[in-house]
């Protein structure tokens, strides 16, 4: 594999990209106003905070490759001072996120687009504006040509269309990868076939990172770039609409389960209309809210609902003297959007079929889940929910004695006898470390040992721990699994559900593992590694054997 050229600085920030890119923007700003201040020999500097800052913004719309010319013609020509008002608009329309509506700020003359960023988020009733996103064109052709493609894609939009995105074009399998991982304004990705693998960039990071998913580029057959490149994306941003030009073997492809993971396969040839719609089209069916949607059309019908009819649709406290400030506070619409969870023009909480079934369907799907149910009364209640309907009186539980309160309200409904294990302390930093897998293992041994595993139904574990520690999730399962195979696992992850949306933490959460897992043990080297442990611990586990402890299951 090419090693990436050597003078482009290294691209090893996979984890806060966001940040990093705006560091540089900034040293880039400073070095610009003290230029223009008449500092000497501030143009190396600029010159060098430049050069740090352009490898990332191969993979952004904005500013995007004429905005860098231009900026780089005016360090060219020793204008200090254009340097300076161009670096900072340009900070400032990436800062406040103007770029996204506000055409002027796509202009190389300063004067189209000279104001102040505008950080103050609109109010409400303010000007909007359509959804902006950008599209990753993963393609073959040279670099000089891609100003030219992303002008075409542009000249596709129409002012009936309901978003808007930019096109960013980058030209290898790795370039691919960095632009999903670093740039998440990105929503769909469009590959060409014919792609190289290496990137042109020094990425030493991203191949190891990639190396220890067991996503190795080195590998790829030239045949199955395209395939291969939409199955790692999907791994990394399961989001994402995956579009495939290909001039071979469309119709294999579109009806190959391999290549499920592809929106949609198209002959090159084809028109680059149908591909732009298909990219709104896709995004639009993401961004659709049912409920949501069916809850403004149900506010707006000029109808009491039976369920609330003090409320009078608002009237009773906006009109009120003595809670009209509730109303204010609120707001009319959420009085005008009361309803009840059992009937009345919003579907049925206790038994959905329409929109709410829709979204439970489509968060589901946002979430990898094969079933969502939305809940009242938040993550307590669903806690009290599993409880009750996975044990009954006399189960035992194996739970962190550090778990949330909802944990022992569940057992007391049920019925279900807790076994507390004590997470590790960490009293240098006044904290507690997680449930040490040794001490779960253990609990599980000694109740087989006293012949009280089959009562055994369930583990409960709070990841990421209230002190931000987060559990080896897979490993955990893989083990408990290997001495008591029809174990549950109630994965406590009330406030980490946003690790499901980054790629590095999403094998941590709970279900991130258990796709794994399920991967894994349908595999051939699961029967081989179960077969290789059961040939030298036995197949039933001896509670009292050290080596239980001492190795993974
Ligand atoms: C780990 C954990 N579980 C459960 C809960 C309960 O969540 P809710 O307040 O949504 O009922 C919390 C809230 O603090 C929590 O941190």
């Amino acid at each position: 594999m090419a090693t990436g050229n050597k003078q482009s600085p290294r691209l090893d920030y996979l984890l806060a990209a966001s940040s990093a890119r705006m560091d540089r923007w900034r040293e880039l700003n400073a070095r610009a106003l003290a230029w223009a201040a008449g500092a000497r020999g501030e143009r190396a500097a600029v010159e060098a905070a430049l050069a740090e800052v352009a490898p990332l913004e191969d993979f952004f719309a904005y500013p995007g490759p004429r905005l860098l010319k231009t900026l780089a013609d005016r360090i060219a020509a020793d204008d200090a001072y254009g340097v300076g008002r161009l670096v900072r608009r340009l900070s400032g329309s990436m800062l406040s996120g103007r770029y996204r509506y506000d055409s002027g700020d796509w202009e190389t003359a300063d004067d189209s687009a000279d104001h102040l960023p505008d950080r103050v988020p609109l109010a409400p009733g303010g000007e909007s504006h359509r959804p902006y996103f950008e599209t990753l064109l993963v393609t073959p052709w040279p670099a000089a040509q891609r100003a030219g493609i992303a002008q075409e894609i542009r000249r596709l939009r129409r002012n009936e269309d309901a978003m808007i995105y930019e096109p960013v074009l980058v030209g290898s399998v790795e370039d691919a990868i960095l632009g999903t991982i670093l740039n998440g304004k990105v929503e769909a990705v469009v590959i060409y076939d014919g792609i190289p693998v290496p990137s042109q960039h020094d990425v030493p990071l991203l191949r190891e990172v990639l190396a220890s998913q067991g996503l190795d580029t080195s590998s790829l057959v030239p045949r199955e770039i395209g395939v291969a490149l939409a199955r790692i994306i999907k791994r990394i941003r399961p989001e994402l609409d995956i579009y495939l030009l290909t001039d071979r073997r469309v119709e294999e492809l579109a009806g190959d389960p391999a290549a499920s993971m592809i929106r949609r396969v198209f002959y090159e040839v084809e028109e680059l209309m149908e591909v732009h719609l298909n990219i709104l089209e896709g995004v639009a069916d993401r961004l659709e809210t049912p409920h949501f949607d069916n809850l403004k059309r149900y506010a707006a019908r000029p109808i009491s609902t039976f369920h609330a009819l003090p409320i009078a649709r608002g009237k009773s406290i906006m009109k009120s003297n003595w809670i009209h400030d509730m109303g204010e506070f609120y707001g009319l619409n959420l009085f005008l959007a009361e309803t009840s969870a059992t009937t009345g023009g919003l579907d049925s909480m206790l038994e959905p079929t329409g929109t709410i079934k829709r979204a439970q369907e489509k968060f589901a799907r946002a979430v990898g889940a094969d079933h969502v149910f939305f809940v009242t009364n938040g993550t307590s209640t669903s806690n009290k929910m599993v409880y009750q309907a996975v044990t009954k009186p006399g189960d035992i539980v194996i739970v962190d004695r550090n778990c949330h309160k909802s944990h022992h309200y569940g057992m007391v409904l049920s019925g279900a006898q807790p076994l507390y294990v004590e997470a590790y302390p960490m009293t240098e930093y006044s904290m507690y470390g997680a449930v040490p897998l040794r001490i779960i293992k253990r609990a599980l041994l000694d109740l087989k040992a006293e012949g009280k595993l089959d009562r055994v139904k369930m583990v409960t574990l709070t990841n990421c721990t209230f002190d931000g520690h987060v559990y080896n999730t897979l490993r955990v399962m893989k083990e408990c699994l290997a001495i008591k195979p029809d174990l549950l696992f109630l994965w406590d992850e009330a406030w980490f559900g946003f690790a499901r949306f980054t790629p590095f933490l999403r094998p941590r959460t709970a279900m991130g593992a258990a796709a794994a897992l399920e991967e894994w043990r349908a595999s051939p080297a699961a029967l081989t590694a179960y077969e290789a442990q059961a040939a030298e611990l036995g197949e039933d586990l001896d509670p009292a054997d050290p080596r239980l402890l001492e190795r993974s299951l």
